[in-house]
C-alpha cells in the first residue's frame, strides 16, 4: 500500500469543515482590518530563503526541502530551488518584483502550505499550513510606526476570540535593530566565552556565526547556561525603547493582555524590534499557535527599497488542534436527505434537490435502486435531519412524506412549502 509520506497527513472531512470555517472567519476579520489576499508561488529560488530568513537559522540550514532544477533550458539548468518554508520572505519578494507600494498595496495575507523536515510528532508537521499575514510599505506610509505593530496583534485577539479560543497567551519582547544588535552581540560573545566550550556543538557554531541563535537551542543541559546569558532587552537604544513601550501603552489601551519575555528571540533572522508569539496551554510541546513580529530591513537585504514590515503566521494545523471541541456545532450535517422510491424517480428526485439547493439547504440525494430501509440507513449514516420520500404517488400529488429522524414524526408537504418548511423547523 503507497501511503501518504511521514510528516503529511490527508486532512479528510468532517475536519475538513473545520478548516473552511477557520479560513472563513479569517477572511472576514482580515477584510475588516482592509487586508488583501495575496499567493505566491509554492517553490522559489533558495537564495531568496537564505537571503530572507538567514543562513545560519535552523530553518535554512537543516530543514529545507531543497533541489537542483534538472530543466533543459540552460536559464534553468542547475538552479537551486525550494519548497518555502514560511510566506514572509516570498510576500517581500512579490512586493518588491511588482513594485506594490505603487498600487498602495501594503497589507496582504496569504492562506497555504509550508514544508520544513522536522522530526514530526502532535502538532508539527512536514507540509503544514500557515495563514500568514504582512504590513509593508515605503516607511512615509508609516509601516514603522508603533501603531501597525498593535493593530495587527489586536488584529489576532480579535480573531481568536471569534473562533471562541480563549486561554491564550501573548508574549511580547524587542529584539532591538542593527543599532543594538552590534553590542548586543559582542555582550553575548564575551558572555559565552568562558562556556561555550561546555554547550552543544550546535551553539559552539553559533557562538561564532550569529550568537542571538544561542537562544533557539533545546538542549536541555545548555539550559542553565542559557538562562544567565545577556538579555537583548538590556541594549535597546532609546529609539527602539520608545517603539516598544509604545506598542505596548496602545495594547493596555485596547485591552490585549501580554506577557513579557525577553528571551523570546524567534527562529528567523529578519526580525527587528517587536516580536511575539500566541501560545495554548491544550496544544502540548508544540504549544506556539502562532508567531510573528517586525523585519524592518528584509526588503533591503532581498534588493528591495526600505519597506519596514510587520506581520505573523498563524499555525493552522494548531489552530484547528485548540478548536476540535467546538467541532460538533460547526461541521455541517445535511439537512434533508431526498430518497427517491420505484423505477423512474431518480429525475424527479433530482429535480426537488436542485430546488432545495437552490435555497440554501444541504441536500443528500438516493437512488431510486435503494430500497426504502437502504435509504433511511443512508440518510441516518450521512447525519441528515430529515429524509425526504420520492414516489410515484407523491409525485403525483405535488406532496411529499418529509419525515424528522430524530422524532420520528412525518407530515405530507406540498412542494411549493417543501423548503419553508425544512428551513423552518431547523
Ligand atoms: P514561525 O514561528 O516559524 O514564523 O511559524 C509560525 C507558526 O507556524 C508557528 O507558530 C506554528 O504555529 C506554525 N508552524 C511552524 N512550523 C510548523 C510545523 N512544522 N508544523 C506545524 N505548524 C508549524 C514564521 O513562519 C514567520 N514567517 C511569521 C511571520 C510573518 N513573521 C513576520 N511575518
Amino acid at each position: 500500500m503507497i501511503k501518504a509520506i511521514r510528516g503529511t497527513r490527508d486532512i479528510l472531512p468532517p475536519e475538513t469543515g473545520l478548516w473552511n470555517f477557520v479560513e472563513s472567519a479569517v477572511r472576514d476579520v482580515f477584510r475588516a482590518y482592509n487586508f488583501q489576499e495575496i499567493r505566491t508561488p509554492i517553490f522559489e529560488s533558495t537564495e531568496l530563503f537564505a537571503r530572507g530568513v538567514g543562513e545560519e537559522t535552523d530553518i535554512v540550514s537543516k530543514e529545507m526541502y531543497t533541489w537542483e532544477d534538472r530543466g533543459r533550458a540552460e536559464s534553468d539548468k542547475g538552479q537551486s530551488l525550494t519548497l518555502r518554508p514560511e510566506a514572509t520572505a516570498g510576500i517581500v519578494r512579490a512586493y518588491i518584483e511588482h513594485k506594490l507600494w505603487d498600487r498602495g498595496l501594503n497589507k496582504l495575507y496569504l492562506i497555504g502550505p509550508m514544508f520544513r523536515r522536522e522530526r514530526p510528532q502532535k502538532g508539527r508537521y512536514r507540509q503544514f499550513y500557515q495563514i500568514d499575514a504582512e504590513v509593508i510599505g515605503p516607511p512615509s506610509s508609516g509601516s514603522d510606526s508603533a501603531a501597525r505593530d498593535a493593530e495587527v496583534i489586536e488584529m489576532l485577539a480579535t480573531l481568536l476570540d471569534r473562533l471562541g479560543i480563549t486561554g491564550w497567551n501573548l508574549q511580547l519582547n524587542s529584539v532591538g535593530c542593527p543599532n543594538d544588535r552590534d553590542q548586543f552581540n559582542a555582550a553575548l560573545r564575551k558572555a559565552l566565552e568562558p562556556v561555550v566550550a561546555k554547550m552543544c556543538v550546535d551553539c559552539q557554531r553559533r557562538a561564532v556565526t550569529n550568537p542571538l541563535r544561542v537562544f533557539d537551542c533545546k538542549v536541555p543541559e545548555d539550559e542553565p547556561i542559557i538562562e544567565k546569558l545577556p538579555r537583548i532587552s538590556q541594549f535597546l537604544d532609546e529609539p527602539c525603547r520608545k517603539h516598544f513601550e509604545e506598542v505596548q501603552e496602545i495594547l493596555k489601551s485596547v485591552g490585549v493582555p501580554f506577557i513579557l519575555n525577553d528571551r523570546l528571540v524567534r527562529g528567523l533572522d529578519y526580525y527587528t524590534r517587536t516580536a511575539f508569539e500566541f501560545t495554548h496551554g491544550a496544544l502540548g510541546a508544540q504549544n506556539a499557535i502562532l508567531g510573528g513580529g517586525r523585519y524592518d530591513g528584509l526588503s533591503e537585504s532581498l534588493g528591495g527599497p526600505p519597506a519596514p514590515g510587520i506581520g505573523f503566521a498563524i499555525g493552522e494545523d494548531r489552530l484547528v488542534m485548540s478548536l476540535q471541541e467546538a467541532a460538533e456545532s460547526v461541521m455541517k450535517k445535511p439537512d434533508v436527505y431526498v430518497a427517491p422510491l420505484g423505477a423512474g424517480m431518480n429525475r424527479d428526485a433530482a429535480r426537488l434537490a436542485r430546488e432545495l439547493r437552490r435555497h440554501d439547504l444541504i441536500v443528500d440525494l438516493g437512488d431510486e435502486n435503494f430500497r426504502l430501509k437502504k435509504s433511511f440507513e443512508a440518510a441516518t449514516r450521512a447525519g441528515a435531519k430529515y429524509i425526504l420520500i420520492v414516489g410515484e404517488n407523491e409525485v403525483k400529488a405535488d406532496a411529499f412524506a418529509l419525515k424528522n429522524l430524530a422524532t420520528g414524526a412525518q407530515v405530507s408537504v406540498p412542494r411549493g412549502e417543501l423548503a419553508q418548511r425544512i428551513q423552518e423547523t431547523l
